[in-house]
């Protein structure tokens, strides 16, 4: 048994993820308990070069099975390098995105089924599964607003606005299907009220 605590952050692109993530890391480390801050797909070496290979845009014709898997590859790596060892260290590893992503993206969105991506990852995960997981609900239209202001998109993002309003209602229903850890927030309300309601969970798992 790990005596870390694994917190995983989800939501579609642009949802806040990184900032309430250094938010919770500083509230946390000012209570004593060391943080590791970290990031799917990558991480470590091996998974930021499966990263590259994903987002990259001139492989626009990856099949959905390769995505499924390279997705699982990258986190197969960064569970072994980074997780496993940090909560054995009994650290807290704060994860933006973790195996819900691919349950959304790849099972919902790409349709490829929810269970047949949790029985892919369970050779990933190696009994690894976060104890809680935030979901910062944005809708699709907001997270599309946010999106143009980039300059340049990745593969993923390149998707068309039919794909990312997949991937906000798979949002919502995973975290029915699974309430005790996954919790939902407002992503639209203020970064401060975001990070307190975030904060309440947490104190809330001891
Ligand atoms: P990233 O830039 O990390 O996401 P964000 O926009 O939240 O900063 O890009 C990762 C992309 O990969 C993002 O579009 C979500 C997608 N993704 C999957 O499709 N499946 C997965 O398992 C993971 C971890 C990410």
């Amino acid at each position: 048994m790990s005596k870390g605590l694994f917190i995983s952050f989800e939501g579609p692109d642009g949802s806040g993820k990184t900032t309430q993530i250094k938010l919770l890391s500083e509230y946390l480390e000012a209570k004593g308990t060391e943080c590791v801050l970290t990031r799917e797909p990558g991480g470590t070496k091996v998974s930021e070069e499966i990263r590259g290979i994903l987002l990259d845009r001139a492989n626009a014709g990856m099949s959905y099975t390769a995505e499924a898997l390279l997705y699982a590859a990258a986190r197969a790596q960064l569970v072994a390098e980074v997780i496993k060892p940090a909560l054995n260290d009994g650290k807290a590893v704060l994860c933006d995105r973790f195996v819900d992503s691919s349950a959304v993206y790849q099972g919902m969105a790409r349709g490829l089924g929810v269970e047949e991506i949790y029985t892919l990852n369970e050779f990933a995960l190696d009994g690894i599964r976060p104890e809680l997981t935030i979901h910062l609900d944005l809708s699709a239209e907001e997270g599309l607003r946010r999106k143009t202001k980039q300059a340049e998109l990745d593969r993923m993002e390149s998707e068309p606005d039919s794909f990312h309003r997949l991937v906000a209602e798979g949002y919502r229903e995973l975290a029915k299907l699974e309430p005790e850890r996954i919790k939902t927030i407002d992503a639209s309300l203020p970064v401060e009220e975001i990070q307190e309601m975030i904060r309440g969970f947490v104190d809330g798992l001891k």
